[in-house]
């Protein structure tokens, strides 16, 4: 494929065009088209998504009403029936797609499976029925808490076929974190497995739910547990059951039921601006639909490519884009368990080269990962199979996005930088590969039905080019529904912003060319790495350890993760600060949380800078974390010597 053509070049922008022979195979390859089908989609959105609906997935009972949207709650298709598990897996067989790989699977040891769609289709069904054997049935919740094996997507999969609503919990959290979303959710059953590698080494997932289980669970009964490393596991009589065993009694066919559209599918925690996380919950038709025509369109998702996305299924990013939205597609998934490092640096390439991946999608954390490890690692490979790079989670720097255009995509792949969340369950924000020139840094343009707003405090459109806050002014299929057993907090925090309109936390601006610029998180909840983590959480956690009395956490520019988290603590007036006492407030966070929650700092200082109604002036400590001078009005600070103090702190 011939260069993509720069068409200006300046210190800080420079633009992409999709190459000629990109467009003419794309899915989508049009401007016409794709400014056609925007304008239908925001001027006609019923008729709109009522035509994408019935095109792209498979009804039980054909809808007849659209959209019932009584702000905040929408209810899309909500008179039509269908099964997203046969969407996913039953439609493609009988097919051509039948005998292709759905899963191609690589373990971090290097083991290799892989699954067709007739072999996921047969494993979804025993399981499902394996589930019904042990009582599951519609409206129940179901935890997951595994490493990234096939059997994740098959449990999440075996869920959906039986109404049951899933919860998966990422593998890098902590035994209090799972008591939590398992208490809050009422699951019946968790679904794990003996442990997962990760960097040559087993994490013993097993253990982590036995332990958050001893830690005042009362609902879980059963705990179904597959077989990855052969550790050591106890097994407590009647509630736990080996996947195996399970699958041997189990039959391999399985009617699947219709549900309603609005059926809720899953419930995905994520960090907000308290202690306590937020069950999104997101339904089954208008999910399906924003994650299958994403993948479509977006990914420019054909039944030939072998496509990657590299994210945890713990994430929204894994349940979207590793399971739902390309399995619906017919497409082939690459699932990798371990490390990018394993044993070598060079292991994704190494992957993407022995596999063939023509797709690859991953966030700019791990992008500037690979810079910071050196480019030999990468010139070790061809990856000549790629045709398409994408990039989600954060905001990608032009420096990262530069080397990833260069050095993987070899100046031949379009980048899609994909600006979305874990509440609007798919892409909003993004270029289209065969359509939009990419600006790097910038996720580009709406896709269909989105209508981005960036608004002032008086809810006015700021002019471009000038920041603000990030709004969603229209209903969308794949929105969340609402904040599980806490609708009060969904309306407050979504929807009361601006009274009625969507808003996104973030802070973002138009260019001139009406390109969306997103800068960040503009609440409480910091980016590390691409993991959303709010800071209340990490001083809920501090401040429950004994010998702290207050905690204030902000963000740090990091030039890898994105945001470092640093602490700024008192202790109690007995205590003494020290080294010791530092590195135990890491692990203890760490402990309490999960490993990637682990603090990157903490500062001891004898007094946190409050007004004098006693709230955290935050900002004063994020430019003291970034080491530069305190901006802005400190007048109403209580106690002016604080911040000295605080500077001086270490
Ligand atoms: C937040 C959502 C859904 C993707 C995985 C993270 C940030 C996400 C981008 C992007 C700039 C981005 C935003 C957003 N974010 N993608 N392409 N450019 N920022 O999901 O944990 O729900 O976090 O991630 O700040 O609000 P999440």
């Amino acid at each position: 494929m011939p260069d993509q053509t720069i068409t200006s070049v300046s210190r800080e922008s420079r633009v992409f065009k999709p190459s000629a022979e990109f467009k003419a195979q794309a899915n989508l390859g049009s401007e016409v088209t794709y400014k056609r089908l925007y304008k239908e989609s925001v001027n006609s959105p019923e008729k709109f998504w009522a035509k994408q609906a019935n095109e792209l997935l498979e009804w039980r009972k054909p809808f007849k009403k659209v959209l019932n949207w009584k702000v905040p709650h929408a209810k899309w298709f909500a008179d039509g029936t269908l099964n997203v598990s046969e969407n996913c897996l039953d439609r493609h067989l009988g097919t051509p797609l039948e005998n292709k790989a759905a899963i191609i699977f690589e373990g971090e040891p290097g083991d290799i499976q892989t699954l067709t769609y007739k072999q996921l289709h047969r494993e979804v069904c025993k399981f499902a029925n394996g589930l019904q054997s042990l009582g599951m049935k519609k409206g129940d919740r179901a935890a997951i808490y595994m490493p990234m094996v096939p059997e994740a997507a098959i449990a999440m999969l075996a869920c959906a076929r039986i109404g049951v609503i899933h919860t998966v919990i990422f593998g890098g959290y902590s035994a209090e974190s799972i008591k939590d979303r398992v208490n809050d959710c009422e699951a019946k059953l968790v679904i794990t497995s003996d442990g997962g590698w990760r960097r040559g080494k087993i994490i013993e997932l097993k253990a982590t739910v036995d332990a958050a289980l001893k830690k005042g669970v009362k609902c879980v009964e059963h705990v179904i547990v597959h077989q990855r490393t052969s550790n050591k596991v106890t097994m407590k009589k009647k509630r736990d059951i080996w996947w195996h065993d399970l699958m041997a009694d189990s039959s391999s066919e399985h009617k699947a039921k219709a549900f309603a559209a609005e059926n809720p599918l899953f419930v995905l925690y994520t960090s907000g601006s308290t202690g306590k996380p937020k069950g999104v919950l997101h339904t089954s038709a208008g999910y399906l639909l924003g994650t299958t025509i994403t993948s479509k369109y977006v990914f420019d998702l054909k039944e030939t490519d072998i496509y990657w996305c590299t994210a945890d299924i713990g994430w929204i990013t894994g349940h979207s884009y590793v399971v739902y939205g390309p399995l619906s597609n017919g497409a082939t998934v690459l699932m990798y368990e371990g490390a990018p490092n394993h044993p070598e640096p060079d292991r994704f390439w190494d992957i993407i080269d022995r596999h063939g991946v023509t797709i690859f999608y991953t966030a700019p954390t791990a992008i500037r990962a690979f810079m910071r490890w050196g480019d030999d690692y990468v010139k070790k490979y061809s990856l000549k199979s790629l045709r398409l790079l994408g990039s989600v989670g954060e905001p990608i720097n032009p420096e990262a996005w530069m080397w990833y255009h260069r050095m993987i995509g070899k100046k031949r792949c379009p980048i899609v930088d994909t600006w979305w969340q874990t509440e609007t369950g798919a892409i909003m924000v993004t270029p289209l590969p065969g359509v939009t020139p990419a600006k790097p840094g910038s996720c580009a343009v709406p896709f269909f039905g989105v209508v981005p707003k960036i608004l002032d405090e008086t809810g006015q459109e700021v002019p471009k080019g000038e920041g603000g806050r990030l709004f969603l002014t229209q209903a969308w299929p794949s929105m969340l529904r609402t904040l599980w057993g806490d609708d009060d907090r969904f309306k407050k925090q979504y929807w009361s912003e601006i009274k009625g309109i969507y808003f996104a936390g973030d802070g973002a601006r138009f260019d001139e060319d009406g390109y969306l610029w997103v800068v960040g998180r503009i609440d409480d909840v910091l980016n590390v790495s691409g993991h959303r983590i709010g800071t209340a959480e990490v001083e809920s956690v501090l401040v429950a350890h004994p010998k702290v009395a207050e905690a204030a956490v902000v963000g740090r520019p990091d030039d890898l993760k994105g945001s470092a988290l640093v602490c700024f603590v008192t202790l109690k007036s007995d205590k003494a600060a020290s080294d010791d006492l530092k590195q135990a407030l890491r692990v203890h966070v760490a402990k309490e949380i999960g490993a990637f929650a682990r603090p990157d700092s903490i500062r001891f200082a004898p007094a946190l800078p409050k007004t004098r109604s006693g709230k955290i002036m935050r900002r004063i400590l994020k430019d003291i974390a970034a080491g530069v001078e305190v901006k802005g009005d400190i007048t109403t600070l209580e106690d002016i010597k604080v911040v000295a103090a605080l500077q001086a702190s270490d």
